[in-house]
C-alpha cells in the first residue's frame, strides 16, 4: 500500500463526506422543486451528481494505491431548507467546510511526505475554488433579487446551466 493507514482512514472519511454532500444537495434540489423553482432544482440535482463523481474519483485513487475502501453510513442532511436564500447560504457554508477538510488532507499528505496523495488532492483544491466562488455568486444573486424576483434568478441560472 502506497499510503499510510492514517491517510487511508482520512480518505475514507472524505469519500463519505462527498457522499454526504451529494445527499445534502439532492435534498436541497427536492426542496427547491417543491417551491416551484425548477431551474434552481436542476442546478442542485446536477451539483449532487458532481459530488458523487468527487467520491468516485477518490474511491478509485484509494484502490489504485492499494488502500482499503470502507462504506460507512451517510449522515442525514439537515438544516432549514424553507427558502432559496437559506439553501444558498447553507451551500456556501458547506463548501467552506469541504475546503477546510481538503486543506487538512493536504496538510497531512505534506506532513507524511506522501507526495502522490498531495498531487492527487490538488484537483480538489482547485475544484473548491470554483465551488466556493459559484456558491458565493448564487447567494449574491438570490439576495439581490429578493423573494419576489426569483423568476429572474431562475432565468440567470438557466443561462449558467447552458
Ligand atoms: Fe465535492
Ligand atoms: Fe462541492
Amino acid at each position: 500500500m502506497l499510503i499510510s493507514e492514517t491517510m487511508n482512514a482520512r480518505l475514507n472519511d472524505q469519500i463519505n463526506f462527498e457522499q454526504y454532500s451529494a445527499h445534502t444537495y439532492l435534498g436541497m434540489a427536492v426542496a427547491l422543486e417543491s417551491m416551484g423553482l425548477r431551474v434552481l432544482a436542476d442546478y442542485f440535482f446536477k451539483h449532487a451528481e458532481e459530488e458523487r463523481e468527487h467520491a468516485m474519483k477518490m474511491i478509485k485513487y484509494v484502490l489504485d494505491v492499494g488502500g482499503k475502501v470502507t462504506m460507512k453510513a451517510i449522515a442525514e442532511p439537515g438544516g432549514d431548507w424553507s427558502s432559496a436564500e437559506n439553501i444558498a447560504k447553507q451551500t456556501l457554508d458547506h463548501e467552506l467546510e469541504v475546503t477546510r477538510r481538503i486543506n487538512d488532507l493536504v496538510a497531512l499528505a505534506e506532513q507524511e511526505k506522501d507526495y502522490a496523495t498531495r498531487s492527487f488532492l490538488q484537483w480538489y483544491v482547485d475544484e473548491q475554488v470554483e465551488e466556493v466562488s459559484s456558491a458565493e455568486y448564487l447567494l449574491s444573486l438570490i439576495k439581490a433579487a429578493g423573494p419576489q424576483q426569483m423568476l429572474g434568478v431562475e432565468h440567470r441560472v438557466a443561462q449558467m446551466l447552458g
